[in-house]
C-alpha cells in the first residue's frame, strides 16, 4: 500500500500526512473540513522558480485558486507576486504581505472603485481586457496624477483543449482583446499620456494537459512582439498566465518544471522578464476535502452514498463533472459497489462523484476527497444555509485550523430586518 497522492499516505492503515493522522483532524475540527499540506504547496513553487532560473522571472500566485491568508503566505514568504482579479483579493494579497509591485489585477469586470485602490496601492500593473478598460485605467490615473503600468490581455485564439467552461484563450471567449485587434490597442495605448504600456500577457485557460497549447500561444504572443518593436517600443514582460493542470485521476500533465521548459528554449534569449500566473497547479494536490459518510442508499437502481461534505464545500463535480479520487480514512477491506457520492444539499447535481465502482462505505466512515486544494474552499457557498467549513493546515508535523467553522451567527450576521418585519423576542429564544 504505497503513496497513492504525494504527500498522503497510508501508516498502519491510517491515511497520514507529513506525520499526522487524517482522524486526528477530524476529531479535532470535525467535518466537512478542508486540509492542506505546506511542504507540497512549497515544493510546487519551488520545482518552478529553480526551472525558471536562468531566465528573469516573476511567479504570481493565481490567489483565486486558494485564497486562504495562510496559503497566500506561503507564497508570499517564498518571494511570490499574485495573481488577482479583485478589490478582495488585493486586500488578501497585501494583507499576506505580497509587496505591491509584484502584483498583477487582471479579470474583465474591474470596477472604478478597485481601479483607484490598487493605483493608491501601487502595484505593479493592470492586466487590461478591453479598449474600454483601457481608457477607463487612463482617466482615473489622469485624475492620481500619475501614470500606470498595464499590459494588455490578448487572446491568442488557441485550443487549450480543456474542460469548455474553464478554456478561456478562444476566439469565441469573453476574456482579452481579440488577436487581430491587438496592434490598434497596442497603438491606442502607446497614445495615451497617462499609462505605459508594460507588456502582454494572455491565459488561454486552466487544467491544461500538454504542452502544445502553450507552446502555440506563445509563439503567437512572440510574434506580436516583434511586431511591436517595429513601432520602437520595447516590453519589458511577457505574462504566459496560468493554466497548468494537475492529475485528478489518470491524467499526465507535463511537470511544473517541463512546463517552464516549454518556455525556456523560445525565450532565452529575449530581453523581457516572464511572468507566469500558477494557481492550480501549486495547491491542487496539496490538499483534500475530508468527509463523514452519514447514510448509504440502496436505492431501485442506483446506490448513494451520501456524506456530510455538498456541492457548497466542493461544487467542482456538480459544475464542471469534474473527478476527484476518494480515499477511506481507514483503510479496510472493502467490496465495491457501484454508487454515486452525493451530498446534503437539496439539488440532484449535488455530487462529489458520478455513479462508478467504489468501496461499500458504512455510516461514520471518514472519506478524503483528493486534489480538493484549488478551486475548493475558494468556490464554496452559504447554498441551503450550510456554514463555511473549517480549513487545515499541516507543516513540520503539527497542524493548525487556518479557518474556524462558521457558525450559524456568522450566516445571518451581515443581514437586518427593515423596521416593518420587527423581531418579536421569541424568535431568538
Ligand atoms: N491567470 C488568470 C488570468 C486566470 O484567469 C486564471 C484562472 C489563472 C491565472 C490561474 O489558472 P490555473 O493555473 O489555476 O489554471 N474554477 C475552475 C478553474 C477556473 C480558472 C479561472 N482562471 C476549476 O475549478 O477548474
Amino acid at each position: 500500500m504505497g503513496a497513492i497522492f504525494d504527500g498522503f499516505k497510508y501508516q498502519d492503515h491510517i491515511l497520514c500526512s507529513d506525520g499526522i493522522r487524517l482522524e486526528e483532524i477530524a476529531d479535532k475540527v470535525g467535518t466537512p473540513a478542508y486540509i492542506y499540506l505546506s511542504s507540497l504547496m512549497t515544493r510546487a513553487y519551488q520545482d518552478l522558480d529553480v526551472a525558471l532560473k536562468d531566465i528573469p522571472h516573476l511567479i504570481c500566485y493565481a490567489v483565486k485558486a486558494n485564497p486562504n491568508l495562510a496559503v497566500i503566505k506561503t507564497f508570499a514568504q517564498l518571494g511570490s507576486g499574485a495573481d488577482i482579479v479583485s478589490g478582495g483579493e488585493l486586500f488578501r494579497a497585501l494583507d499576506s504581505e505580497i509587496p505591491s509591485d509584484k502584483i498583477i489585477f487582471s479579470g474583465v469586470g474591474k470596477t472604478k472603485e478597485e481601479i483607484e485602490v490598487a493605483i493608491r496601492k501601487k502595484i505593479l500593473c493592470f492586466n487590461i481586457e478591453s479598449e474600454q478598460e483601457l481608457i477607463t485605467v487612463d482617466l482615473i490615473a489622469k485624475s492620481f496624477k500619475r501614470i500606470v503600468d498595464v499590459t494588455l490581455r490578448i487572446n491568442p485564439d488557441v485550443d487549450p483543449k480543456t474542460h469548455p467552461y474553464i478554456a478561456t484563450g478562444l476566439r469565441k471567449s469573453k476574456f482579452g482583446i481579440p488577436y487581430r485587434k491587438a496592434l490598434d490597442l497596442v497603438r491606442s495605448a502607446l497614445r495615451l499620456k497617462n499609462v505605459r504600456l508594460v507588456g502582454l500577457s494572455c491565459h488561454i485557460g486552466s487544467q491544461i494537459t500538454q504542452t502544445k497549447p502553450f507552446e502555440d500561444s506563445l509563439n503567437r504572443m512572440l510574434k506580436l512582439f516583434d511586431q511591436i518593436s517595429k513601432l520602437k517600443h520595447e516590453l519589458l514582460y511577457l505574462n504566459m498566465g496560468g493554466g497548468l493542470g494537475v492529475t485528478y485521476s489518470h491524467e499526465k500533465p507535463p511537470s511544473l518544471s517541463d512546463w517552464a521548459q516549454s518556455f525556456l528554449s523560445e525565450i532565452k534569449d529575449r530581453k523581457f522578464k516572464l511572468i507566469l500566473e500558477p494557481g492550480r497547479s501549486l495547491v491542487a494536490n496539496a490538499g483534500v476535502l475530508l468527509t463523514k459518510v452519514l447514510y448509504v442508499k440502496r436505492g431501485e437502481s442506483n446506490n448513494f452514498i451520501i456524506v456530510d461534505a455538498g456541492m457548497n464545500d466542493l461544487v467542482r463535480p456538480a459544475l464542471y463533472d469534474a473527478f476527484h479520487s476518494i480515499l477511506p480514512v481507514k483503510y479496510k477491506r472493502y467490496k465495491k459497489i457501484k454508487a454515486s457520492v452525493v451530498g446534503p444539499c437539496c439539488e440532484s447535481g449535488d455530487k462529489l462523484t458520478n455513479e462508478r465502482r467504489i468501496q461499500n462505505f458504512q455510516p461514520g466512515d471518514l472519506l478524503a476527497v483528493m486534489s480538493a486544494g484549488a478551486y475548493g474552499s475558494s468556490m464554496s457557498s452559504h447554498y441551503n444555509s450550510r456554514t463555511k467549513i473549517p480549513e487545515v493546515i499541516i507543516h513540520d508535523q503539527k497542524f493548525y485550523t487556518i479557518r474556524e467553522r462558521e457558525t450559524y451567527e456568522d450566516l445571518i450576521a451581515k443581514e437586518k430586518l427593515p423596521p416593518y418585519l420587527k423581531r418579536s423576542v421569541a424568535a431568538t429564544a
